[in-house]
């Protein structure tokens, strides 16, 4: 886990935020032991903002990877606060991983807080409500 920390953590420089001021960075863990990552994408265009693990998950969708290829997600910023995933991302994490794959908060300190995908969005929107 600190592996998958320290892969979110040497991405945050990458966070394009200048508005913010805000940079988030994610590592996905896939079962074969690859790590992909992602930052946040800001623009001057504040609402077509992309999150740090929307960004990963989607870059390891469009390696053809999927949702049983997924194990984990670290997420962290330089913040002393640990990251809470905002409501589009738990949606997107609700579809895109298994519903156990566990989802890693991190801080500045490097201390985690991990909690499963299923526990941040119950009741969540699926394609079985279409
Ligand atoms: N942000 C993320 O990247 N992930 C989250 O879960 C919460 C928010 C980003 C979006 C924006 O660039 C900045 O943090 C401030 O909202």
């Amino acid at each position: 886990m600190n592996e998958l920390y320290n892969e979110a953590k040497n991405v945050l420089k990458n966070s394009y935020s200048q508005y913010s001021n805000f940079k988030v960075a994610a590592a996905l863990k896939l079962k074969n032991g690859k790590v992909i990552t992602g930052v946040n994408v800001e623009n001057a265009s504040f609402g077509l903002t992309n999150c740090a693990e929307r960004n990963a998950l989607f870059t390891a969708y469009g390696l053809g990877y999927r949702k049983d290829d997924i194990l984990e997600i670290m997420i962290t910023t330089e913040q002393d606060s640990h990251i809470s995933p905002c409501g589009a991302c738990r949606q997107v994490m609700s579809e895109l991983m298994p519903q156990d794959a566990k989802v890693h908060l991190g801080n500045n300190k490097g201390d985690i807080k991990t909690i499963l995908n299923k526990e941040l969005l119950p009741f969540a929107f699926t394609e079985g409500d279409l």
